[in-house]
């Protein structure tokens, strides 16, 4: 828009009152551009605004990363000892057990498909209920003993915590797991259809490889009311650079270290998917395309049949009794016949 009236100016008659009037539409279109652009910015009244713009990092919105963090729980020698093709990590909060629960009954209890290995680990994080009660410690402690299949970092188990998370996660797999192909992260109320990940994964590139739902040229949210408000001053651009979303992306072994490397250059943002693709950019990799666009997907179209469970990676469910549910359903189905369809 700016450069289009610049334009212009040059092309009129050079009398001084059209170029008073050119330069005064220029100023005052910068003066809204920039005024919107500080409006942005949390809670700081006006002229405070434009000095503490640059210089303040707003805690909630730029986490604490790289840092060291600890595991207070973990399985130090499982993946290097079963050496699986494909591991998949599920961030979850370490109060919900049923969501656990329900992913081992479900697609989490796939240990081998199409002849290749695949296993489960849950991160968690440390919870507020904790420090009150050692119950739920102790429950954690007991279902990490029975299952082995939980990861428990030391920091603060929250929303605006889970770009640390994936961060711990990719620290993990790089040192834990040298003879993996491929790792996902997937959210706890995910379907997965493993079968038709390992399908893809076995034909696809075994590095610098990244896939999901590739999202493009996404707007920075600078609505105070949006889950996914962005201050300017942790994030000045006006879109984001290419991510995968977080529902479920997979990647190759080799970019956990790759991805680390970055994150020390890359300023961390708290939206963990945007801060992934932001390190992605910094090394700049491109990120793949899945071989079929209606495999890594958000919700189930209205209407489809069950067969719809046979053809997709990834959908989006309410929560775990629709995982149960939708399993059954998936599990009966004829997938020859679905095939045909
Ligand atoms: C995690 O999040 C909480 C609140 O959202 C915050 O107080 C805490 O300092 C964060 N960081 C760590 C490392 O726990
Ligand atoms: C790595 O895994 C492959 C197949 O999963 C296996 O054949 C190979 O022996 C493993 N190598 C090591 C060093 O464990
Ligand atoms: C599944 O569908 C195929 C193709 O329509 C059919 O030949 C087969 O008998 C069906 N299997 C079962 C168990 O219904």
């Amino acid at each position: 828009m700016l450069e289009s009236s610049v334009y212009k100016c040059k092309k009129t008659p050079r009398t001084r009152a059209r170029r008073w009037l050119c330069f005064l539409i220029l100023f005052l279109m910068m003066g809204t551009f920039m005024l919107t652009f500080y409006n942005s910015s949390p809670k700081v009244s006006w002229p405070l605004k434009f000095w503490t713009i640059s210089p303040a990092v707003p805690s909630a919105y730029s986490v604490a990363y790289p840092h060291r963090y600890g595991f207070k729980l973990d399985e130090p020698y499982r993946c290097w000892q079963e050496s699986p093709f494909l591991v998949l990590v599920i961030p979850v909060a370490p109060n919900n057990r049923e969501a656990r629960d329900t992913i081992r009954n479900t697609w989490g209890k796939e240990t081998t498909v199409l002849g290749q290995v695949v296993s489960r680990y849950f991160l968690l994080g440390l919870s507020k209920e904790e420090e009150g009660t050692e119950t739920l410690k102790e429950q954690v402690l007991q279902e990490s003993q029975r299952h082995h299949d939980i990861l428990q970092s030391d920091f603060l188990d929250s929303y605006n915590n889970l770009t640390i998370k994936t961060m711990v996660m990719f620290e993990w797999l790089s040192s834990h797991c040298p003879n993996t192909s491929y790792a996902m992260k997937v959210d706890s109320d995910i379907f997965l259809n493993v079968h038709n990940l390992v399908d893809v994964l076995l034909k696809a590139p075994r590095q610098l490889y990244m896939t999901g739902m590739v999202v493009k040229g996404a707007l920075v949210h600078r609505d105070h009311n949006s889950k996914w408000f962005m201050p300017v001053s942790a994030f000045p651009e006006f879109s984001y650079p290419p991510y995968a979303l977080g529902l479920g992306y997979v990647f190759s072994l080799d970019l956990p270290k790759k991805i680390l490397e970055a994150s020390a250059h890359v300023k961390t943002v708290y939206i963990e998917d945007v801060y992934v693709g932001l390190c992605m950019r910094h090394l700049g990799i491109t990120l793949t395309e899945p071989p079929r666009g209606d495999l890594f997907r958000s919700l189930r179209p209205y209407g489809t049949s069950n067969c719809y469970w046979t053809s997709v990676i990834t959908t989006i469910l309410q929560d775990s009794n629709q995982l149960s549910e939708v399993w059954r359903a998936y599990q009966t189905v004829n997938t020859s016949a679905c095939a045909l369809q």
